[in-house]
């Protein structure tokens, strides 16, 4: 009906460079978002370097025949990530099938893209096993195709150094870009995404302040998903720990009756945070807008296509940082050099000039530090970082808003691992998440600071409230608690309840589905390694399987499990009377499964130690029952299930595990061991949900 308008086809992108003169193409391939925000910055420096007007893509929105038809003047750019086990993103499933299969004919009626000038930047992680296999892919499918590609591929390391591959690749990136394009750098000039303005008369009750704010005035219906949480009611928060003070695992219910919502043993939540209020306070001051920080604001985009205004508008300076940016990511070096023109000394602005342009400088002083973008203006404005921040203590910046809008990243979700099953609890979300806090040592020893995980301390700070428990100021038992900043407490209860709606505390959340289940039949033999929060998605599992044989029972009779492949659980935690998580569940379980359930716990700070006093993992434990394993996995058909921490809980795990099935097929762990795990992995019977 569009074309009939005479609107043109919406899904031709070629039509739409076209229209709106733009020479550069950018898809990108994102499912958190990351790639989405570096394809934005991509498009922000073609404009500002060469005066060149960009269409960013999301993929999914276009059709790719034309893919053929880019104009001989223009270039695409594709910002690609790959998820999980080297697959593309959802939203670039399309496009890579239409590059890789041979039959899709671009409009020149061949599989061909003679001449387009193109280039890939891959956003992936080190730690998995495909790392950057989407980009890789891409890249080659379009030069195989006959594309010229301009400078090198890009690749980001998400583990270590996504931020330094991405400034160290682009800047030869546009050199050769240049040169393709026949531009010329300086042509381009230093143009503003967004125009905030301060609105004097706005009715109260039409100004977003929250999540729970913007569900409520949009009333968006409809499924949901990333761009579209639910906000969950908080039906059951309590600890998980059994006395330890210092340290927190908070197990929380959310409610997702009447929500569309559904969910598998295995899946993901995702979970929308906000900031803590020393951070909210520290930037306001910073910025100069502490005292104005709840004035209504609107935000306009200048190029909706370039930038969308990220979170719904008319708004508050506060809401802005508490909910929708991420001030409490550790800076990057790229936006600091934005930022040093508004210095308000010509020190500071030097000092920040040099930990943009001094790689090394900046490793130390804020990636070792652990410095979010304030304390940076903080430090360079002589300001005491640890005090708690006041107008009164901290140097004002005179960062215009919209720069702030457009150059810090947004927040973002933090995805945790279901731990129940939808057969037991299907009305409930379970989430168990330990809360990240530890005392953070720079390499030059000095400068000590706390540091807080955004999405685990918000989860923690929504448990204290929905149980009505004061939120203690200071964390006890912390040796340097006097040198610390404040416990860090969230605005969970803002003016009209960003998270509370009458004593009903709620957290925005979305499922994301995972692959990351158990094999279908109950026959088959289940290994599941979890140590730490790593067991949480193996509560799930292990609910599902109860279910079933509750099922089973009534409907065959006590004998209904005798053919069931057992489920092992290898657990393990610090002492059994202390960190053990679920502890008084799994005996019940163990009962209901009739035997075919057991767990092995290894306890990694009481007796017993081993022989030399090291203590027992859960690697160790999976080394002592090889035999058993061996069968399950090469006999039985076993599947077998790794959760937890990637770098060395996985790695160690998944070592042993070659040294135990090489050696059982006589053979070795680096040969015939690695093979097996990868066939294993191919087939889907080695499965796993690890983090860094
Ligand atoms: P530790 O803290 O005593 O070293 C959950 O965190 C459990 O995993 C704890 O018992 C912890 O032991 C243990 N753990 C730490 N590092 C590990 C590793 N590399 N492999 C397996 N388990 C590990």
């Amino acid at each position: 009906s569009k074309i009939a308008d005479g609107e043109g086809n919406p899904r031709d992108f070629v039509a739409k460079m076209k229209a709106g003169n733009k020479r550069l193409v950018i898809f990108y391939g994102s499912q958190t978002g990351t790639a989405e925000e570096y394809a934005i910055r991509l498009a922000k420096e073609a404009k500002t370097k060469f005066g060149l007007a960009s269409l960013v893509c999301d993929p999914e929105d276009y059709d790719f025949e034309n893919l053929d038809q880019i104009p001989e003047d223009c270039a695409a750019i594709f910002v690609v990530a790959t998820y999980g086990e080297g697959e593309p993103t959802d939203n670039a499933v399309t496009l890579l099938q239409n590059l890789e299969d041979e039959s899709f004919e671009f409009s020149n009626g061949e599989h061909k893209l003679e001449g387009l000038k193109y280039v890939v930047f891959g956003l992936g992680n080190k730690t998995y096993e495909h790392y950057n296999l989407m980009a890789r892919k891409t890249d080659k499918l379009l030069a195989d195709m006959g594309g010229i590609r301009m400078g090198e591929r890009g690749e980001g390391d998400d583990d270590k150094s996504m931020e330094e591959d991405y400034l160290a690749w682009k800047d030869g990136m546009w050199e050769a870009f240049a040169e393709a394009m026949g531009v010329e750098e300086g042509q381009g000039g230093d143009s503003a995404d967004f125009v905030v303005s301060e609105l004097e008369e706005h009715p109260a009750d039409k100004v977003y302040l929250g999540e729970l704010s913007a569900r409520a005035l949009t009333k968006t219906k409809g499924i949901h998903d990333a761009k579209n949480p639910f906000a969950a009611p908080v039906v059951v928060a309590r600890e998980l720990f059994q006395d330890v003070k210092d340290r927190n695992c908070v197990h929380i219910e959310l409610g997702i009756e009447g929500s569309g919502m559904s969910y598998q043993h295995g899946d993901h939540v995702g979970v929308w945070p906000t900031n803590a209020e020393v951070e909210v306070d520290r930037i306001l001051c910073a910025l100069g807008l502490h005292d104005k920080q709840d004035k209504v604001i609107n935000i306009d985009s200048l190029d909706p296509a370039l930038a969308k205004v990220p979170f719904p508008v008319p708004t508050t300076y506060a809401t802005v940082v508490r909910h929708y940016i991420d001030i409490s990511a550790v800076a990057g070096r790229q936006i600091l050099g934005n930022f040093a023109k508004y210095a308000p000394t010509p020190e500071a602005g030097e000092y920040l000039r040099k930990l943009n342009s001094d790689k090394e400088l900046f490793a130390k002083v804020v990636g070792d530090g652990c410095l979010r973008v304030a304390e940076v203006l903080q430090l360079a404005a002589g300001n005491d970082i640890a005090a708690r921040p006041t107008p009164e203590n901290t140097t004002t910046w005179p960062i215009p808003f919209d720069i702030i809008v457009s150059s810090v990243p947004r927040l973002q979700p933090r995805y945790y691992s279901i731990s129940s099953s939808p057969k037991i609890h299907p009305g409930a979300i379970h989430v168990t998440c330990v809360v990240l806090k530890y005392e953070n040592v720079p390499s030059d020893g000095i400068n000590h600071k706390w540091v807080y995980g955004v999405g685990s301390n918000f989860l923690l700070n929504l448990k204290h409230a929905a149980n009505n428990e004061e939120v203690p100021l200071l964390s006890t038992n912390d040796p340097s608690a006097a040198q610390s900043v404040d416990f860090p407490q969230y605005r969970i209860e803002g003016p009209r309840g960003a998270y509370r709606e009458e004593t009903i505390y709620k957290a925005p959340i979305h499922v994301r589905r995972s692959t990351f289940r158990l094999p279908t039949n109950p026959k088959s033999a289940v290994i599941m390694v979890g140590p730490g929060t790593g067991v949480a998605p193996f509560r799930g599992f292990v609910q599902e399987r109860v279910a079933l044989a509750r099922r089973s029972i009534e409907k065959n009779g006590d004998d209904a499990l005798v053919d069931w492949g057992n489920i092992t659980l290898y657990y393990g935690c610090r002492r059994s009377d202390e960190d053990f998580l679920y502890k008084d569940e799994w005996p019940g379980y163990e009962t209901e499964l009739r035997g075919k359930f057991q767990m092995r716990c290894a306890f990694s700070r009481e007796p017993p130690y081993k022989p030399d006093g090291g203590k027992i993992y859960v690697q160790d434990l999976i080394w002592e029952d090889r035999e058993k394993i061996a069968d399950a996995v090469l006999n039985g058909k076993g599947y077998v299930y790794v959760c937890g921490d990637a770098k060395s809980m996985a790695k160690s795990v998944e070592d042993t595990l070659a040294r135990i099935l090489g050696e059982a097929k006589g053979g070795s762990a680096e040969v015939e061991g690695v093979a097996e795990l990868k066939l294993l992995k191919e087939r889907s019977r080695l499965l796993l949900d690890v983090w860094s």
